[in-house]
């Protein structure tokens, strides 16, 4: 590292996103079509409305976007009834898990998450200097709120809660989060992560708007990236009671949110056919994948949102190596403390058959992963398959 670079930034490691399809193409000369099941993106697509409108609004591309993102604020705000001021948007969610860094974390403080949750919370603790407390997933690869509470120190300003948890796709239900909330002192602010919201079963799922209206420590986030299928665009966006966005405001750089992204965002709001279509999709790709892993006796965590947790008894280096050279692109999990997984994103009808005949293919050659898992650190073997 560069000798004058700010030493606390050795505990920062980069954020290692799923490999880009074209980065695959590229490196293995695959010809056919490559499925990118690493990301957790909409198999469908973007939304049509949305894609109308920034067809529209390309040709406005050299004037910078409304810093406020007024009308998109607006229609959050409507969209979920809350007021104007609880609204905070990002360039992607992410934006706003930094941004609550900046704006309430000092060095040497502490921030609190799950193990085994989305990364984005080590690394933004580390980048600004905070110690990162972070106690172990419970059974079942669901987050332990109890092993959270106990964790919160008097120095804890922040607790981030994936929920549903990225990368396990398990949920945390109204009762235990409400039991949660209610041991919880006004001294920390706890960060609803809620990048998967719009798959979740919303019968059993907390409310968890209803403490931002309240005006509680707590803040709400959403993303733009999944169900509604814009990514590319970069657009996260969270609610929180008017005292807490009023700090996000004075970190947050000018023109965070491009000017298609806030465009695009109005029109897919609107889109509730593309959500359904959606939803559906997912929830159709999930019970398929889910009984073909049963039948390859592949355990998995049970997920509630567009993609699965898989654990193999051995370490899942070769079969991401040997789907990666079938041209399906899927996340292992090994920065995640977690080697012997792999997070498959659902995909279309098409793509979740060609994923099961390749893992079905891979695992049927028993000899060559014995020998593998032999020679691997981790420990396992592919007995139980
Ligand atoms: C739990 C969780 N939070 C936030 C994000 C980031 O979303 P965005 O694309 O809005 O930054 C993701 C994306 O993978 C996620 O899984």
């Amino acid at each position: 590292m560069h000798p004058l670079a700010r030493w606390k930034l050795r505990a920062v490691k980069p954020y290692v996103p799923g490999k880009p399809i074209e980065e695959v193409a590229r490196e293995l000369g695959l010809k056919e079509p490559i499925e990118k099941l690493a990301s957790n993106e909409n198999a469908l697509g973007p939304s049509p409305l949305a894609i109308e409108a920034v067809k529209k609004a390309l040709g406005e591309m050299n004037l910078y976007p409304d810093d406020e993102a007024y009308y998109l604020k607006k229609k959050i705000a409507e969209k979920f009834g809350v007021d104007f001021d609880e609204v905070i948007v990002g360039n992607g969610s992410v934006e706003i898990v930094l941004m609550l860094g900046l704006g309430f974390v000092y060095p040497g403080e502490s921030i609190v998450a799950s193990q085994g949750s989305f990364i984005m919370y080590k690394i933004v603790a580390n980048l600004i200097g905070a110690d990162f407390v972070e106690p172990p997933l419970g059974e079942d690869w669901r987050i332990d709120l109890d092993a959270l509470c106990s964790a919160i120190r008097p120095d804890t300003k922040l607790v981030f809660i994936s929920n549903p948890n990225n990368p396990t796709g398990t949920a945390l239900w109204r009762d235990e989060v409400e039991e949660f909330m209610n041991r919880i002192g006004d001294d920390v602010i706890v960060v609803w992560d809620e990048a998967y919201y719009e798959f979740v079963d919303k019968d059993r799922f907390p409310d968890t708007l209803k403490y931002v209206r309240q005006g509680k420590n707590v803040v709400v986030l959403r993303t733009f990236s999944k169900i509604y299928g814009l990514a590319g665009l970069r657009l996260g966006y969270g609610f929180a009671p008017k005292k807490i966005v009023e700090v996000l405001r004075r970190v947050r750089l000018p023109f965070n949110v491009n000017r298609i992204a806030q465009i695009a965002a109005i029109a897919a709001l609107d889109d509730e056919e593309h959500l359904r279509r959606s939803r559906e999709l997912v929830l159709k790709g999930k019970l398929y994948l889910m009984k073909e892993l049963q039948r390859l006796n592949i355990p998995y965590a049970h997920s509630e949102t567009n993609f699965i947790f898989v654990e193999f008894p051995f370490d899942a280096g070769y079969i991401y190596e040997s789907l990666l050279k079938r041209g399906i692109i899927t996340r292992p999990l090994a920065g995640y403390n977690f080697p012997r997984a792999l997070r498959i994103t659902v995909g279309t009808e098409e793509q979740n058959r060609k994923l099961i005949k390749a893992l079905e293919e891979i695992l049927g050659d028993r000899e060559k992963i014995w020998n593998i898992s032999k020679t691997s650190e981790v420990e396992g073997s592919p007995e139980s398959l």
